[in-house]
């Protein structure tokens, strides 16, 4: 057989020339991380399937339609996980990390969901997630809202982001304003949309943040979650506000947001961009104090978010502020035969001091070869025997060619 396999539909290849900006974005996270006094944890992409049906909900898109499930050669079934939330809790479970402890922890990775591929959206996509868990009380959602508005800060995406924010309430309000919700849908089922009628019994709230506008409009006279809260919500959601408001991080209520995942309670945001078009939300969590008591852990509070790696990268292209690949310092030119050595030693000397070295890899002609050192953006290119450097780049400071040569004197880099 013969002729191209190409990738699958949904899993991107990530080259060179999309790296740096990928690097920059780690080390940047990694940073703000580090300020934040997070650890980073590791967990398999592949878990038992009930982790995710246990945690996501049944009844939600992701686990009803989106998953990548099979049974392995033991019969066991298992997923590629959609999300991490559920693997940081089992992973804390385990590791014993969440008993009488407040426990920061954060990891990045693939996370693999069966949707219908376009920009934005993919089956293999990475997020960087920040979990905080065992800290019931506002300090905990206002410290991951924070980290999630530096990470977008580091990235140079905060400008085009909008803070929108909800409260789902206590599990007790939630439940209750589900029931109250799901009986106005029955009796409203006729001017909904298809797909809306159809969440009626299944995930009443998720019929709320439906983007069909004539279910939208129906919308209006829906009862509000707002006005099912109970004291100790109302509490809470204002104590989150409150520290947002002494960070300095500006919002917007969307009594709409109820996010696709079952686990949330309390107060939960997404950062939104108009600029990627319908895959606009860039950043999304809230708090899910249920989570780890009905994954066989303690009553632990918990809250995070993720943040979508593709979205921030799309973001930087759409706002020209794309991270480039630090130019190569050095170029070295060689005529072939002994001229290979020479050069090879010149490299090596040189990159023993800290500098980045570029080899030609042919025999050819120098002007071929100048021409391949101002395509790597080389800064300076030298010629082997002589070690003699020439500034390439215009804006790179004659001082470095200076600094070079006195490392290199002419005649050093030939072989004793
Ligand atoms: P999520 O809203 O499902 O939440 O995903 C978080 C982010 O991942 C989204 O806002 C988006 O940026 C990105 N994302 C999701 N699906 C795709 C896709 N198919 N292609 C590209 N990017 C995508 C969670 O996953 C929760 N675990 C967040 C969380 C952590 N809540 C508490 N802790």
């Amino acid at each position: 057989m013969s002729g191209r396999v190409r990738a699958l539909r949904g899993f991107p290849d990530i080259g060179p020339a999309d790296t740096p900006a990928w690097l920059a974005l780690e080390a940047a996270v990694q940073q703000v991380l580090l300020r934040y006094g997070y650890a980073q944890v590791r967990m398999p992409v592949l878990e038992a399937t009930e982790l995710f049906a246990r945690s996501v909900g049944e009844a939600t898109d992701i686990v009803e339609k989106e998953m990548f499930s099979f049974v392995d050669r033991d019969k066991n079934a298992m997923s590629l996980r959609p999300e991490g939330t559920a693997s940081a809790v089992r992973l804390g479970i385990d590791g014993g990390l969440l008993r009488n402890a407040q426990s920061r922890l954060w990891y990045t990775g693939p996370m693999f969901r069966h949707e219908r591929p376009q920009a934005g959206r993919y089956r293999q996509f990475h997020q960087v997630g920040v979990e905080n868990f065992g800290t019931a009380g506002a300090l905990a959602d206002i410290e991951v809202i924070a980290i999630a508005r530096d990470l977008l800060q580091a990235a140079g995406v905060l400008g085009a982001v909008t803070l929108e924010i909800n409260t789902l309430g206590s599990a007790t309000a939630r439940a209750a304003y589900r029931d109250q919700l799901q009986q106005w849908l029955r009796a409203h089922a006729d001017a909904l949309d298809e797909d809306s009628r159809q969440r009626i019994e299944r995930n009443p709230l998720r019929v709320l943040d439906s983007k069909n506008p004539q279910t939208q409009a129906a919308l209006a006279d829906a009862p509000r979650l707002a006005d099912s809260l109970d004291e100790e919500s109302r509490a809470h959601y204002a104590a989150v506000l409150e520290g947002l408001a002494a960070l300095d991080i500006a919002w917007v209520e969307n009594p709409r947001l109820v996010r696709g995942l079952d686990y949330y309670n309390h107060c939960v945001f997404e950062w939104t961009t108009q600029q990627l078009g319908a895959q606009g939300t860039v950043l999304a969590g809230g708090r899910y104090d249920g989570l780890v008591e009905q994954l066989g852990g303690g009553p632990v509070p918990a809250c995070g978010f993720a943040m979508g790696c593709e979205r921030v990268l799309l973001l930087q292209q759409a706002l020209d502020c794309v991270p480039q690949a630090a130019p190569v310092d050095v170029y070295v030119c060689h005529e072939g035969g002994q001229g290979r050595l020479q050069a090879l030693r010149l490299a090596q000397t040189l990159r023993q001091a800290g500098w980045q070295v570029l080899v030609d890899g042919g025999d050819g002609r120098l002007k071929g070869q100048i021409k391949r050192a101002a395509t790597a953006r080389a800064r300076i290119v030298s010629k082997d025997e002589h070690a003699d450097f020439t500034l390439l780049d215009a804006q790179a400071p004659a001082a470095l060619s200076e600094h070079l040569q006195a490392l290199c004197p002419a005649g050093a880099a030939t072989p004793s």
